[in-house]
């Protein structure tokens, strides 16, 4: 992406136009996402007659395989928030066409490319269609739960304890650069995966290694007490020291994690401890630019243009796992509402060009379109816009809303999987945040996915303080501050 400085200040004149949304209005909400998923899908053509067979179902280049997997996630949500069945054939075809000869997202034609991270984001959109009841691909497929369950036992294998007591690396292969990083984007995706596979299917397989991923990545630091997520570490150094980068779908992977669990165990102590912290993380470092309160920013780039394409849809996934965790933890929901509804307004303004009036730029803090549009800025205005619709009031769900059913929203469970107060049996805790703004943690550039790490912890307003203060009262627990204090010392 080419930035020329003159053309976005020019772009930023206040907009005449912007993409027509209320946010409070469910055929609102409905009618912005489709002109945005339609603009989004005018960009894909994978499908067209002639295609070799192992290019169905991905973007165009340079964008990676990952980030197609990824799209059509966002899309099954789309179709299930919506009932919009428009890509219904398109988004099949793709999440069939990249199975790869074993049912497990693994294509021999990606392999230059395939990370567990990777592979990991095509498994959470089969997971969405399981979820959600998306129809079958018919009998003599693979079925959507068969996918991601897959998906996760090519991962559990890959598990190491040669080196850093245990982890996934970020690679696959050693061929590919990577190979001896481990990374919270894997690894919080084989938590997360885990953690919906529990809930799903009540096999307390996933409970254990969920449990044992997430007590991993507190041992190694990839989190620390206040729960700021940062990148990942290097396997050569056993893992002791970390690249503190922090991108935004990292604590979104690790939170809608925790929510499924605390969901799935009706509320345990332990995972709402959890997803509390990763919440309060959340909206200090990625809902507070100055000016620009509770609006959505990837703060590790976009104040310095250096976001690649992979990054500029990272906002996709922040925005899509925040509202899926208000719907499994219902408490986070006033706060997650006040986050999603400002994003997506300022959205409105970012998405206020071409002749659609909804192609979108990267930026959602400058008040307009920054002139920089694409298929990760448009797949992340698509997904601030259509989360809204989990985290409606309730009253929008009158008849006065036509046939808008809040209850869509709601990830299933598979049969006679109850939900039930369950022993909790991760042995890990953070420490219990002290109030005190963390300090900027120290950085080592060069590992990882690069980009540059900045702190805005301080810079609070008040809305974001009573979003936070909101969610204060429910941290307050002295069985998480007794196993803090026991273990000691962790972060
Ligand atoms: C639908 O009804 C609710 C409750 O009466 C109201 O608050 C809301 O504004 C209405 N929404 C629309 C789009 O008319
Ligand atoms: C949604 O779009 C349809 C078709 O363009 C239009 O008739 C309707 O008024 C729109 N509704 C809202 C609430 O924007
Ligand atoms: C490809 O997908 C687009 C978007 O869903 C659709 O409009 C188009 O008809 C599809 N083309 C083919 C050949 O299936
Ligand atoms: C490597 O790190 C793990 C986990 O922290 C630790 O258990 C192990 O002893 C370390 N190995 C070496 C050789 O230092
Ligand atoms: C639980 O899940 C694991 C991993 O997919 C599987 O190997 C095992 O058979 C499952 N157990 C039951 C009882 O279904
Ligand atoms: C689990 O999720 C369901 C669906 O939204 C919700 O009704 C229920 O209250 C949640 N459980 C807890 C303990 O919050
Ligand atoms: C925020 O607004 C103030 C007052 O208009 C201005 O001085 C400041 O530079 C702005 N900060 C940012 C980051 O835009
Ligand atoms: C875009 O906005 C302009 C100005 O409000 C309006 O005239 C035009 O009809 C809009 N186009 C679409 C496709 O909504
Ligand atoms: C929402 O409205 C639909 C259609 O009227 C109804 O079937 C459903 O039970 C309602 N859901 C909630 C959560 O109120
Ligand atoms: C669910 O439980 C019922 C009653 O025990 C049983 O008949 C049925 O086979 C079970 N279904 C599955 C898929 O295990
Ligand atoms: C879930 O938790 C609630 C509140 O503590 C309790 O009333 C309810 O009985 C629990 N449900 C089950 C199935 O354990």
């Amino acid at each position: 992406m080419i930035w020329i400085a003159a053309a976005i200040i020019a772009a930023l004149i206040p907009p005449t136009v912007s993409l027509d949304l209320d946010v409070a209005s469910a055929p609102s909400i409905r009618n912005a996402s489709s002109s945005l998923a339609f603009n989004l899908m005018s960009y894909y053509n994978t499908n067209s007659t002639g295609t070799p067979p192992e290019n169905v179902g991905t973007l165009p280049q340079p964008l990676y395989w990952w980030q197609a997997g990824a799209m059509w996630g966002g899309l099954v949500d789309y179709w299930a928030y919506t009932k919009d069945t428009s890509y219904n054939p398109t988004i099949t075809q793709a999440l069939q066409a990249q199975v790869g000869p074993d049912d497990n997202y693994m294509p021999p034609a990606y392999f230059t490319s395939l990370g567990n991270d990777d592979q990991a984001f095509w498994a959470l959109a089969a997971l969405s269609a399981a979820e959600h009841d998306y129809p079958s691909p018919g009998p003599d497929l693979p079925q959507w739960l068969a996918l991601a369950e897959a998906v996760f036992n090519t991962q559990w294998p890959r598990w190491e304890t040669d080196t850093c007591g245990g982890g996934l690396k970020w690679q696959i292969f050693e061929s590919n650069k990577g190979y001896f990083y481990k990374n919270t984007v894997s690894n919080g995706a084989f938590f997360q995966i885990a953690a919906r596979l529990a809930r799903y299917t009540g096999n307390q397989t996933y409970v254990e290694w969920a449990d044992r991923a997430w007590d991993w990545m507190t041992a190694i630091g990839l989190f620390d007490g206040q729960y700021n997520v940062f990148d990942g570490t290097d396997e050569k150094i056993n893992c002791t020291e970390l690249d503190h980068t922090m991108w935004s779908y990292n604590p979104a992977l690790l939170i809608y994690g925790t929510a499924n669990l605390y969901n799935y165990t009706n509320g345990s102590a332990i995972w709402e401890e959890r997803t509390s912290g990763l919440l309060r993380a959340t909206i200090r470092n990625f809902y507070s630019m100055e000016n620009a309160t509770n609006v959505l920013f990837e703060q590790a780039c976009e104040p310095y243009n250096t976001c690649n394409n992979d990054q500029y849809s990272f906002k996709a996934y922040a925005s899509r796992f925040l509202a899926k965790t208000a719907v499994l933890a219902p408490y986070t929901l006033p706060a997650i509402r006040t986050l999603l509804t400002a994003s997506a307004e300022a959205v409105t303004l970012a998405c206020s060009s071409g002749s659609d009036n909804a192609t979108c730029g990267q930026k959602w803090y400058v008040g307009g379109f920054d002139g920089n549009a694409g298929i990760g800025q448009q797949m992340s205005a698509l997904e601030a816009v259509q989360a809204l619709l989990p985290v409606l009031p309730p009253a929008m769900n009158a008849s006065n809303t036509s046939s808008f059913n809040l209850q869509d929203c709601v990830p299933r469970t598979g049969p006679n999987v109850t939900i039930a107060v369950r022993e909790v049996t991760s042995t890990f805790a953070v420490e219990h945040p002290t109030g005190t703004a963390a300090s900027p943690p120290g950085q080592r550039p060069g590992a990882g996915s690069g980009g540059r790490s900045t702190s805005n912890g301080n810079g609070e307003s008040a809305a974001c303080l009573q979003a936070r203060t909101e969610l204060g009262l429910k941290v307050a627990l002295p069985v998480v501050a007794a196993a803090a204090a026991e273990i000691g010392g962790l972060g």
